[in-house]
């Protein structure tokens, strides 16, 4: 499985990359697929709302009445009914490259299972309502469905009857059409909307709504497909007859050919196999799980930066327990925390210029990465540096690779995420003799614990608290964010700055 994932991570972040190319950090729609495929739920929402104005949920009418949209008023109706099917497309799409990108860049497994594990069944729901949304038209298409679903129901030993049989005797009741409408329009919409709900749950600040370039861009683009390549049903259903050529909508009803070719109790198998796989690969193998951050009690002033960092949600805020003076306090969710270290770049109280005789403390950190060793590898880090300009550069673990700064002559502190980096630590290390200070992460937009780079950034530029000292020679600090594939880049960037710095000469702080 690591090899899949390694080999898999490896192209998305090659395809990321030229698209960044193309889009920029800012649009790039690998970044925003979650959000993408709510923005096409809703274009399926809106549009299928005014579809189903014009549509007749009874046997007799729905054929017809959905002819008239596609034929009689093209215009509008014909373009909301293309609109409904392409929009589910690109939705299925989206998350199926949403699932992909999440376990090949290793998102699924550790505290991360939860998302995971409660997508499997989200995505069978989207396909499911798309299966029902093909039966509604009730046309050749709909009648091939009705009757292979009815052959996969009659497998199940529990249920009684035969559903198949009714089709045949042409027995399909406007009430069981009925039924099936209900279904589309009402029951699994509401299921799905709980399951997403569920889904995003542990996750904290989520984007909702793609960038507004990239919805418009989208929705343009589905609206010229809708006029170029209309929607259209096949000819009415008749149960006499036995339809012969189909066009199968490979995104939704890719298993009823399987029906057809290996019989109902092959796709069951394979269907419920690939679910119990997809449902089981959190642990396959499990992730080897870091202690988790814990709250320094005494040394926490109750400010919420640290929750309101938090990728995860995993901090909240609490009255205070220990008698202070301060309002609140910090209270940690285990089961939510990923060991990113981003409160500790979030808490004032890593400011390492604080308990210079001590030990320091953080209001919050990780029992093996805190505040004190955070210092103490950086003045390690400096001392051991005899060549000049002396440069330090800050690595985050899930970006670049860092070896190819051997032998450059400078030091690297790796961290597990940017975003764990007290901007008052960058003013240290300048004080304890740094020239120059490299800040490094993963690309814009695709931090691999969510938040950590855009925090940086905006901590870096006053934006966001903690920010840095007004005391500090902002030239003294570069930034680079990259995918492994850019490590050379970093290192030129790194070559050139300690360049620039022997060149200009500039003073210590
Ligand atoms: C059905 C439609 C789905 C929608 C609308 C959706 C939406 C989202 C959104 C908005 C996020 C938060 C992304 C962020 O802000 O960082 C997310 C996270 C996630 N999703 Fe989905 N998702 C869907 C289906 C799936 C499926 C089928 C899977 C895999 C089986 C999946 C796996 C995950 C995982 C693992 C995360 C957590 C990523 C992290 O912790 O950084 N999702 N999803």
């Amino acid at each position: 499985m690591n090899i899949i994932r390694n080999s898999g991570n490896k192209i998305v972040l090659a395809v990321e990359q030229l698209f960044n190319k193309i889009f920029g950090n800012q649009l790039n729609p690998f970044y925003h697929l979650g959000s993408l495929t709510f923005y096409f739920f809703w274009i399926v929402l809106v549009s299928g709302i005014y579809v189903f104005i014009a549509f007749e949920t009874n046997l007799a009418g729905a054929y017809n009445s959905v002819e008239y949209m596609t034929n009689e008023q093209w215009w509008l109706a014909g373009i909301m009914r293309s609109l409904h099917r392409y929009a589910s497309d690109a939705a299925i799409i989206t998350i199926f490259l949403h699932m992909v990108r999440e376990f090949c860049r290793d998102h699924y497994r550790g505290v991360r299972w939860f998302s995971w594990f409660t997508g499997v069944p989200t995505l069978w729901m989207v396909v499911m309502l798309g299966i029902s949304g093909y039966w509604l038209v009730w046309d050749m298409l709909a009648q091939y469905i009705a009757i292979t679903t009815a052959e996969l129901i009659d497998w199940i030993p529990m249920v009684p009857g035969s559903m198949v049989f009714n089709f045949l005797e042409g027995n399909v009741s406007d009430r069981f059409f009925t039924l099936m409408a209900f279904l589309h329009l009402l029951g699994l919409p509401v299921a799905l909307v709980f399951l997403l709900w569920t889904h995003v749950s542990r996750i904290s600040q989520i984007d909702f709504y793609p960038p507004r370039l990239l919805a418009w861009g989208s929705l343009i683009a589905l609206i010229l497909l809708s006029l170029i390549k209309p929607a259209v049903s096949h000819g009415p259903a008749q149960l006499d007859h036995s339809p012969t050529v189909l066009h199968l909508d490979w995104f939704y009803l890719n298993i009823y050919p399987l029906v057809d070719i290996l019989g109902a109790g092959w796709a069951w198998g394979i269907a419920s196999g690939v679910t119990l796989f997809l449902l089981a690969m959190p642990w396959l193998p499990p992730r080897g799980e870091k202690p988790r951050a814990e709250v320094n009690l005494e040394h926490c002033s109750g400010c919420g930066q640290c929750a309101q960092d938090c990728p995860y949600g995993a901090i909240t805020m609490q009255r205070r327990t220990d008698g202070r003076k301060f309002e609140f306090e910090s209270s940690m969710e285990d089961s939510l925390c990923t060991s990113c270290g981003i409160c500790t770049g979030s808490c004032a109280s890593a400011n390492p210029f604080r308990m210079a005789k001590e030990v320091l403390k953080a209001g919050i950190e990780m029992p093996w990465y805190g505040a004190e060793d955070l210092r103490r590898i950086t003045q390690e880090k400096l001392s051991a540096l005899t060549t000049q300009p002396r440069v330090i550069v800050y690595g985050c673990e899930n970006s670049l690779d860092f070896s190819v700064l051997d032998g450059l002559g400078c030091a690297v502190q790796v961290v597990p995420c940017s975003g764990m980096l007290p901007p008052s630590l960058l003013d240290f290390a300048l004080k304890r003799g740094a020239d120059g200070v490299v800040v490094t992460g993963c690309r814009e937009g695709d931090c691999f614990h969510r938040f950590g780079n855009r925090w940086t950034i905006a901590r870096l530029d006053g934006t966001r608290e903690p920010h840095l000292f007004a005391r500090t020679d902002q030239r003294k600090i570069v930034r680079f964010w990259g995918g492994r594939s850019e490590s050379q880049e970093m290192q030129a960037l790194v070559r050139s700055f300690r360049d620039g710095i022997k060149k200009e000469g500039l003073p210590h702080a």
